[in-house]
């Protein structure tokens, strides 16, 4: 579609984006734990932190690269104990997508990392979309749940995780895979990602983040991936930024993640307005927000003030991420719709 906005290469303001009806594709429950909730959990659950304040929780998230994330991360989600905690991490991701204008999230959430500490799954599930449910009634913010396994681990074990999801089959939109990206190529988990797509599951991967296109190559070819989260390596490879373009293959971009992780050492360097001004399908999301600094309408604001987005490129990619999402097609037309009247 060609949308219609009004001083589209005005540089786009705060104000205008939280307007934009949004969706968010890729935001890791877990990262969205906040040090104040992980405190609070802490206390509630009788667990000993090894942080002594949340200054010292912020102090810590000084990351050299993706593993150096994982190992904090993984940590900080010990906290998570409960259905309740669920539902309290949950909701507060929920409040913060109000605030900024989210329409739709597909957020992922990683059960290994809870069943492998003796968590139930159903304890997991049933407090995530309890607060989901509450979203889309309260908030009117729709949702699709992605379920992730993790790449670190065996394709053995993915199937195991799998086989304790199939009683809450019907909460999950699709699958994805996460975690240390660089030696777990997709193929790994080529058979389990098959039986994902027999299940009727649509299919998502993180490649192309440290790891090299040849990744994003396997995550099309092999795991049959209908989006790829992150997927900033394309640049690499003339070949591969035309394929995703012509096949308007989604990348889920998470410009903060990037920057914190060291992918770019600066957001002047990233390449999102470069991809889509060539014909990619773009879009932009959080990640872990409570470790990289901030939700998704800060990420917007990161490319107004690294990159001079404007508003008609802002609008595109308001755009992109609802055409992208998993929703029915009739409710994309009526968010387009909606987007459209707020630009013009
Ligand atoms: N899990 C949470 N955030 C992640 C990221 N950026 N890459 C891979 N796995 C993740
Ligand atoms: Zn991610």
């Amino acid at each position: 579609m060609t949308l219609i906005v009004k001083q589209g290469q005005e540089k786009a303001s705060e104000a205008f984006i939280r307007m934009l009806p949004k969706a968010e594709l890729h935001l890791h429950l877990e990262g969205s734990l906040e040090p104040e909730l992980m405190f609070r959990l802490a206390e509630r659950n009788g667990i000993q932190l090894p942080y002594g304040s949340v200054d010292e929780v912020r102090k810590a998230y000084d990351f050299t690269n993706l593993q150096s994330f994982l190992d904090i991360y993984y940590q900080c989600a010990d906290v998570l104990r409960t259905e309740q905690d669920f539902y309290d991490l949950t909701w507060a991701y929920l409040e913060h997508c109000q605030q900024d204008g989210v329409v739709h999230i597909e957020p992922f959430f990683d059960p290994q990392t809870h069943t492998d500490r003796g968590i139930d799954i159903g304890t997991v599930v049933s407090g995530i979309t309890r607060a989901l449910r509450d979203g889309n009634e309260q908030l009117d913010i729709s949702s699709g749940l992605i379920l992730c396994f993790l790449r670190h681990l065996s394709e053995d074990d993915a199937f195991a995780t799998l086989d304790l999801a199939q009683p809450y089959l019907q909460h999950f939109v699709g699958v994805g895979l996460d975690s240390s990206e660089v030696g777990n190529p997709p193929e790994k988990f080529a058979r389990v990602f098959s039986r994902c797509k027999e299940l009727g599951l649509k299919r998502v991967a993180h490649a192309g983040e440290e790891g090299p296109v040849a990744y994003i190559e396997g995550a099309l070819d092999i795991l049959d991936v209908q989006r790829i989260d992150h997927g900033v390596r394309c640049t690499d490879s003339e070949a591969m930024m035309a394929r995703l373009a012509h096949e308007n293959i989604p990348l889920t971009v998470c410009p903060l993640s990037n920057t914190r992780l060291k992918v770019y050492q600066h957001m002047s360097e990233h390449p999102i307005l470069t991809l889509l001004e060539r014909g990619l399908c773009v879009t932009v999301n959080a990640d872990d927000p409570a470790f990289f600094g901030g939700y998704l309408l800060t990420n917007y604001m990161a490319l107004v003030d690294s990159l001079d987005m404007s508003r008609e490129q802002a609008a595109r990619l308001a755009a992109n991420s609802l055409t992208a999402s998993f929703a029915s097609e009739e409710q994309k037309a009526l968010w387009l719709e909606q987007l459209q009247q707020v630009c013009a």
